[in-house]
């Protein structure tokens, strides 16, 4: 792909980019593993005819160190079970990379971790800027009843490596109880 300047056109409601290079879809059936209750994300894969659970939309921007990726993603809201719909969450391959979100709609949180047992949770809501350090793990949360929009921009040759997420998950657990956020303790 040629080195040279472009603009794209988003829309900042849906979060989505006109034209991307790629374009990532993650049903309900790609989640399995992820949440605490799998019977119930059976049960909304079976009876929900396997919902969108989100997509991103990356600018096309060749994955080579100097550049930035930038891409536009939408969480939708819903839950599996108490627990809020959410992403995977990874790491990035290349560890020293950081990320930028800057929320646009919606409101949710982002789980951080490293791979030394920190955990950190950040609020993310319109106009919310949050800064993922490098060697964090993220997954963002929707905890709101709208599409949690996120514009996000990183070294475009970080890579992401689901490592551990699969199995290990976060720390914390993001649930919706009596119409409460909560967030639960996992053992890991
Ligand atoms: C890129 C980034 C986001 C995520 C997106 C999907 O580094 O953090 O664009 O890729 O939120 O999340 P995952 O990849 O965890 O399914
Ligand atoms: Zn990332």
């Amino acid at each position: 792909m040629p080195h040279i300047p472009f603009g794209v056109d988003m829309d900042l409601l849906s979060g989505a980019l006109h034209n991307p290079a790629h374009h990532l879809v993650r049903k309900a059936s790609d989640m399995r593993g992820y949440y605490a209750d799998a019977n119930a994300l059976d049960a909304l894969i079976r009876t929900g005819n396997d919902p969108l659970h989100y997509e991103v939309f990356e600018a096309p921007i060749p994955r080579e160190s100097g550049d930035l990726m930038v891409c536009i993603s939408a969480l939708q809201p819903g839950r599996v079970g108490e627990e809020c719909f959410m992403t995977k969450g990874h790491y990035h391959t290349i560890a020293r990379t950081a990320e930028v979100y800057l929320c646009l709609r919606g409101e949710g949180l982002m789980l951080m971790k490293t791979a030394g047992g920190d955990c950190a949770v950040e609020t993310m809501a319109r106009g919310r800027m949050v800064y993922v350090p490098p060697g964090w793990a993220h997954r963002s949360v929707n905890t709101g009843p709208e599409p949690l929009v996120c514009f996000c921009v990183y070294p475009a040759d970080a890579g992401h490596n689901y490592g551990d997420i699969e199995v290990q998950g976060f720390p914390k657990r993001v649930i919706r109880k009596n119409g409460d956020i909560q967030l639960l303790e996992t053992a890991l």
